[in-house]
C-alpha cells in the first residue's frame, strides 16, 4: 500500500502540462471566489468551521454555513455563534449584511450551490478508533449535490489514509463523478488555538495543503492563498498532510507527558520542579513543557490515538507515544491523590471540595474530555460529600447533572465559600489572582502551578510540581 502511494506520488510529478480548462478555471478563481459566483459551503459551524466561514468572509468569499444543530443554524442567522471566538459573530453579522453570508439547513442543495466545500465535523475517537460518521454523512450529502470541477477538502484530524480510503470513495459513489478528472480533493488540516482561532487562520500559521493529484493540489494551493497569509506548505500527498497534523498533536502529548514525569520526580526529591524548568529552558535547546492535572480537548488526547491505532496495523512499535498517553491519562488521578493530602484522611468523606475550571484549559468554553470529568469521577469513588465547580465561562453542562451531589456554580466567592479544599483545574485567569484573602485559609491544589505563592498561606498549599 505504501509502494502504491510512493508510486502515484513520484507519476504527479511527471504530469504533463495541465490543460487549458484548467488553466482557465486557475486564472478565473480569484474573481469568481469574490464576485460570489463560487461560493464556499462550510459543513460544521463549530470551534474550527465558524472560524474558517468567518475567515473565508473576512476574505470577501461568498459563504454558505451548514449545520446540523437547530440552535447553531437560528443563531447563525441572527449573526451570532455559540462559540466565544473573537471576531466569528462580526464577520457573520457583515456577511448576511452585505448579503454574502447565507445559512442552509439542506446539506444537498449546500453542495449545488457552492463551488468550494469544506468538511469541518468532528472526529473524536471509539476506543482508539477514528468516530467518522459525521465525516461520512456530510461526504455523502456533498457527493450527491458534487459538479463537475467543484472542490471539496476535509478539514478534521483523522487517521493517515481517511481521505484516500473513506472520503474520496463516498464522494465517486454518490456523485458519479471522478477524481482529479471531474472534481478537485484537498486535505487542509486546521491548526487552530481556541481563542484566537481567527488570527491562527489569517496571520499566523501557513496553511498546509495536500491534493489527490497535481490539479487537486494547484487548485488548493491557489484557493487557500487568498487567506493564509503566512503562505502555504504543499505536501507532496494526503496521506503526509494527514499524519503532519497527527505529529503536532502526539509532539505536544508526549512533550507534556515529559514535564509531567519530571514534576513528579520533583516532588518526590523534595525540589520546586518550576524553579528547575525555568532555569533548564534559559538553555535554548531545553523547551520543557508545562505540567499539569491533565489533557483535555479534542486534539492533543485524540491524535496519538489515530497514530497508535495505525502503527499496529503496521507493526511498528510507538511506544513513546503509547506511555506518554497512558502518563497523561494518570494525572487527573495522581492530583487528586496528591491534593487530598492537604486534608485529613478521616475527613474526606465529609468534605467539601471546590473544582476550579471545568473547560479543558484556560480561556475557553470548551469541555471535551476534561480532566474535570476524570477528577470528579476519582472524588465520586472516594465518596466526598459535596463537589462544587466553577467555570467563568461554562455555565451548564449535561455531565454534572448525574450526580446529586455536583454543583455548578456562578460566582467564585460562592463556589469557595466554606470548602474544605480547593483543586485548580483550568488556567483561567481569574484564578491566578486567588490570594490569601479570596482563599480564607481554605486548603489549595494547584494542578496547573499557576498561584503566585507569594500571595498564599504556604502549610496549606501544594501545587503539580511542588509540594510543600
Ligand atoms: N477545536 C479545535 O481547537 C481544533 C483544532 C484543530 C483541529 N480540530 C479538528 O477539527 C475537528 C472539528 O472540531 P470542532 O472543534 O470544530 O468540533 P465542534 O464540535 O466544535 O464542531 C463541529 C460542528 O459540526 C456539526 N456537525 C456534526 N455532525 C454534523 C453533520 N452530520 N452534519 C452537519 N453538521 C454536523 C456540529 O453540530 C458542530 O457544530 C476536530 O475533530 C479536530 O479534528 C479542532
Amino acid at each position: 500500500m505504501t509502494n502504491k502511494r510512493y508510486a502515484k506520488s513520484i507519476k504527479f510529478d511527471n504530469d504533463k502540462l495541465l490543460d487549458n480548462n484548467f488553466s482557465e478555471l486557475l486564472l478565473s478563481l480569484d474573481n469568481k471566489i469574490h464576485s460570489g459566483e463560487f461560493k464556499v459551503t462550510v459543513y460544521g459551524l463549530g470551534h474550527v468551521g465558524s472560524p474558517i466561514a468567518a475567515a473565508w468572509l473576512r476574505a470577501g468569499a461568498s459563504v454558505i454555513g451548514v449545520d446540523k444543530s437547530k440552535l447553531i443554524l437560528h443563531n447563525a442567522r441572527e449573526g451570532k455563534t455559540h462559540i466565544p471566538e473573537p471576531g466569528v459573530s462580526n464577520a457573520y453579522e457583515k456577511g448576511l449584511h452585505n448579503k454574502k453570508f447565507f445559512v442552509y439547513d439542506d446539506l444537498i442543495k449546500a453542495s449545488q450551490d457552492s463551488f468550494l466545500k469544506m468538511i469541518c465535523v468532528p472526529v473524536l475517537a471509539a476506543d482508539g478508533t477514528a468516530e467518522l460518521s459525521a465525516v461520512k454523512n456530510v461526504a455523502t450529502a456533498i457527493g450527491k449535490g458534487l459538479k463537475k470541477n467543484d472542490v471539496v477538502t476535509l478539514n478534521p484530524s483523522v487517521p493517515p489514509g481517511t481521505t484516500e480510503d473513506v472520503v474520496i470513495p463516498i464522494l465517486q459513489k454518490q456523485s458519479h463523478l471522478t477524481v482529479e478528472e471531474d472534481f478537485y480533493m484537498i486535505y487542509n488540516p486546521e491548526r487552530i488555538y481556541e481563542g484566537r482561532a481567527i488570527e491562527d487562520i489569517e496571520e499566523r500559521y501557513p496553511g498546509i495543503i495536500s491534493g489527490y493529484g497535481k490539479k487537486s493540489l494547484e487548485i488548493g494551493t491557489k484557493i487557500f492563498s487568498l487567506i493564509y497569509k503566512k503562505g502555504i506548505i504543499s505536501m507532496s500527498s494526503i496521506k503526509s498532510g494527514e499524519t503532519e497534523k497527527l505529529f503536532e498533536g502526539v509532539y505536544r502529548d508526549v512533550n507534556i507527558a515529559l514535564s509531567n514525569e519530571l514534576a513528579i520526580f520533583s516532588e518526590r526529591l523534595g525540589i520546586n520542579f518550576w524553579e528547575a524548568r525555568h532555569a533548564a529552558n534559559s538553555q535554548p535547546f531545553c523547551n520543557i513543557h508545562k505540567p499539569g492535572i491533565g489533557v483535555g480537548g479534542a486534539c492533543i488526547p485524540v491524535y496519538p490515538q489515530f497514530i497508535l491505532k495505525t502503527a499496529k496495523v503496521l507493526q511498528v512499535d510507538c511506544n513513546l507515544t503509547k506511555y506518554s498517553r497512558l502518563l497523561n491519562n494518570s494525572m487527573p488521578k495522581y492530583c487528586v491523590r496528591q491534593a487530598l493530602r492537604l486534608i485529613q484522611p478521616k475527613n474526606i468523606r465529609n468534605s467539601t471540595i471546590t473544582l476550579l475550571g471545568l473547560a479543558f484549559r484556560g480561556g475557553v468554553s470548551d469541555t471535551r474530555l476534561s480532566p474535570t470529568y476524570d477528577v470528579i469521577k476519582e472524588l465520586q469513588k472516594l465518596k466526598v460529600k459535596e463537589i462544587r465547580i466553577h467555570d467563568p465561562l461554562v455555565k451548564k453542562d449535561n455531565f454534572i447533572s448525574n450526580y446529586i451531589n455536583t454543583f455548578l456554580f456562578n460566582e467564585l466567592s460562592e463556589a469557595i465559600k466554606g470548602a474544605d479544599l480547593i483543586m485548580v483545574i483550568a488556567d483561567h485567569e481569574e484564578y491566578k489572582k486567588l490570594n490569601n484573602e479570596s482563599l480564607k485559609n481554605i486548603a489549595l491544589y494547584d494542578g496547573r502551578g499557576i498561584i503566585n505563592i507569594d500571595n498564599i498561606i504556604l502549610d496549606k498549599y501544594s501545587s503539580i510540581g511542588n509540594i510543600q
